[in-house]
């Protein structure tokens, strides 16, 4: 997959990226937490951090590997064919990566009370930032459709450190 490349050219800069600020709603473990499409990890590093027993999982064996270097636990898994990885999870966080049809999924998959942290930029994203590209972003307002009936702690869209993200907290 084009992610493998990415990864293993952007190493160094991967492994020093930031978390994602949204993240930390999630607040102290300890618990199941799922870095979902996590990459190199840089959002599961922060939840290992704060007392959670993190898995990543991602389609990409190079970025897996980093967060193996991390520390991290890694589930190697294609999303779009295989679906959700089995929980049941306490946490799963899902930051940067967009596919529709894992939402009405999670609810097979998260442990009860347990939390999805959501984040991906919208289609107004594109005023300021000529990625991601259009195929990959939400629609305006469309975050709170997916989200359905879920019990919902947070929802806003907004610019959020020079990109324009929808965010949401909820219980599926
Ligand atoms: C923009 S990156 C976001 C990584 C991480 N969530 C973060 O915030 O740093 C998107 C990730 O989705 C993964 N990905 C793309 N398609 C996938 C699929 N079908 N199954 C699993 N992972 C996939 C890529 O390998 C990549 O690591």
């Amino acid at each position: 997959m084009k992610w493998n490349a990415r990864w293993r050219d952007r190493a160094d800069a991967a492994l020093a990226a930031p978390h994602h600020p949204l993240v930390e709603r999630v607040g102290k473990g300890p618990g199941r937490a799922l870095d979902l499409a996590g990459g190199a990890g840089r959002n599961g590093a922060w939840l290992a951090a704060n007392g959670w027993d993190v898995t990543v999982c991602d389609g990409s064996a190079e970025g897996l590997a980093l967060a193996a270097r991390r520390g991290l636990a890694t589930c190697h898994r294609d999303l779009e064919a295989l679906g959700l990885p089995h929980g049941p999870w306490d946490v799963i966080v899902c930051v940067d990566y967009l596919q529709r049809d894992l939402f009405p999924r999670f609810r097979d998959v998260i442990a009860p009370g347990g939390r999805v942290i959501f984040s991906q930029p919208t289609v107004t994203n594109l005023e300021r930032n000529a990625r991601p590209s259009r195929r990959f972003l939400l629609e305006d307002g469309e975050l709170a459709g997916l989200v359905g009936d879920a019990m919902v702690e947070h929802l806003v869209e907004g610019w959020n450190e020079g990109r324009y993200e929808a965010h949401a907290v909820f219980r599926p």
